[in-house]
């Protein structure tokens, strides 16, 4: 008699099946706590961590090894022994693959400097277990290891380390260090990130012990920038006469390094005393007599007199990004989402002596939620319906000055908002939102600021830190030849 399979299985065979499942999970309990239904059917049993521990133990003790690493430091005699296997060394990198297949016996002598063969260990533990951790001391050696032996995550995952914790106590510093580093590999991003920390914490890396050790083109190179942000152009002057008289540069690198200095934007009463009682100046003046002179004739007039007689062809008069009062002010909006805000400062109508004690009083307009005209009509319009816009409309601010005055005639105001954010602990600069020029408001201003996030990284402990400056700009004296 043929019988189909099924109706050929008795019961007890399913029973028996069962049981012996319901006893298995019961022994295995544990383990089988981390199954993942995937689907229906597939369940992973997940043991990643067990066998990253295995490896690092298999690395540790060196069973089964088959190639001996003599890391040797350069000019010393020091040599550190590492019992690795080849098979996890040419998986991870092509260089080693390369290095395995051309040795001659079973040991491969690698010449590393002292900083990275003081992070060996660490590098090759990363090849078994693909993880690390990492101090903001060694992100260079790693870098450095990742690069020469084409381990490429690595080495992408560092240079995000090194972006994200540009802000980062240390005791030394070491955002120049990663700069020059960066310069000298050519990745760009890299520099650019720690360019902008550069100049948007300008204050607190003048005041650091890491300025001094900043070479002398990066120097240059922050003087000509405008998006400096700091104290004051005074402060800049004083932190350069420190730095050259540390580093002792060479006299044409101080004089195009006293030359970038903005005078105009130094207060008279500070340059002459500056005239008198810095030794830098003094020693110095021949190289920048006419640039000071430019600056008492600012100092002297109207701006707008200056440029009916003159042509000037150099930044003096452009400012940067000052957040001293004189120059606009911080704003602090707690609890951003909740409703609009306003707020009302003074500041100087401009920099020159002439114009330096006439005040302009501003209104600034914070929405959280602002919906361009169009769709606020229809909102009105249609009484009780919902906009049909979803996200609620966007964050806006606007800057207006709260009087007119002839004495604006010839000025254009250049606003700025910064917004400060906490990384690692500590408030740095973490946007910049530029006005168009003359215009009261910023276009994208918070544009992916997701402020309804408690969360947000644009939030400190809920509230908004804003902070405003007005820079005053005499077209008709900062337009540079060609
Ligand atoms: C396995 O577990 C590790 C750590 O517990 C986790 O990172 C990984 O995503 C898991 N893998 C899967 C496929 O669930
Ligand atoms: C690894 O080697 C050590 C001795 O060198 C030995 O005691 C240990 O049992 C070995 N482990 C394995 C997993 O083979
Ligand atoms: C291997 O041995 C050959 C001949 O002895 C020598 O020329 C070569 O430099 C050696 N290669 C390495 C990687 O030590
Ligand atoms: C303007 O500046 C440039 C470089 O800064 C210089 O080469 C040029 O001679 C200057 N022109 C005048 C008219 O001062
Ligand atoms: C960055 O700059 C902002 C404003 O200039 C300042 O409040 C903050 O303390 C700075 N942060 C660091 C880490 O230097």
């Amino acid at each position: 008699m043929v019988r189909s399979c099924e109706q050929g299985i008795p019961a007890w065979v399913y029973v028996g099946t069962l049981l012996l499942l319901i006893h298995s999970v019961t022994v295995r309990g544990a383990a089988l706590k981390q199954e993942v239904v995937l689907d229906n059917w597939a369940t992973v049993l997940n043991h990643s961590m067990n066998l990253v521990q295995r490896m690092e133990t298999l690395l540790a003790l060196g069973n089964g090894s088959d190639v001996t690493l003599r890391v040797q430091t350069i000019n010393t005699d020091e040599v550190k022994v590492i019992q690795a296997h080849s098979l996890v060394l040419a998986l991870q990198s092509d260089v080693f693959e390369e290095l395995l297949l051309t040795r001659n016996n079973s040991a491969v002598v690698l010449r590393e400097t002292p900083d990275c063969a003081a992070v060996f260990d660490k590098f090759v533990r990363y090849l078994y277990c693909g993880d690390i951790s990492v101090r903001l001391d060694q992100a260079i050696s790693l870098h450095k290891l990742a690069s020469k032996y084409h381990v490429w995550a690595l080495q992408q995952g560092l240079t995000q380390y090194m972006t994200q914790h540009l802000s980062s106590d240390s005791p030394t510093g070491h955002v120049i260090g990663w700069y020059n580093y960066a310069l000298q590999i050519g990745d760009m991003v890299l520099r650019d990130s720690c360019l902008q920390y550069l100049s948007w914490n300008l204050s607190s890396v003048l005041q650091s012990g890491e300025w001094g050790s900043i070479s002398e083109d990066l120097l240059l190179s922050l003087l000509q920038r405008s998006d400096l942000i700091l104290q004051s152009e005074l402060e800049l002057y004083e932190a350069l006469e420190a730095w050259i008289s540390q580093n002792q540069p060479v006299s044409s690198t101080v004089e195009s390094a006293l030359r970038a200095v903005r005078y105009g934007m130094i207060p008279p009463q500070h340059l002459f005393r500056l005239q008198k009682q810095s030794p830098l100046m003094q020693k110095n003046y021949e190289s920048i007599r006419d640039l000071l002179y430019l600056a008492f004739q600012f100092h002297s007039a109207s701006p707008i007199q200056l440029a009916k007689y003159f042509d000037v062809n150099c930044s003096i008069f452009t400012p940067r990004n000052y957040l001293s009062t004189s120059w606009g002010s911080p704003w602090v909006i707690n609890n951003p989402t909740r409703d609009d805000r306003s707020f009302s400062f003074q500041t100087q109508l401009g920099p020159s002596g002439h114009d330096s004690s006439k005040r302009v009083t501003w209104n600034a307009l914070f929405s959280p939620r602002w919906f361009p005209l169009s769709a606020r009509s229809t909102y009105t319009e249609l009484g009780a319906m919902q906009p049909t816009r979803t996200d609620g409309g966007r964050p806006r601010i606007i800057v207006t000055p709260a009087t007119s005055s002839p004495d604006f005639a010839g000025v254009s105001f250049q606003k700025t908002v910064i917004v400060m954010a906490r990384q690692q602990g500590k408030v740095v600069v973490r946007h910049v939102y530029n006005f168009h020029q003359s215009t009261e408001e910023a276009g994208d201003f918070l544009v992916d600021a997701d402020l309804q996030r408690r969360a947000s990284e644009y939030l400190i402990d809920s509230s908004l830190y804003l902070h405003i400056v007005i820079k005053p700009l005499y077209h008709t004296l900062i337009v540079a030849r060609k």
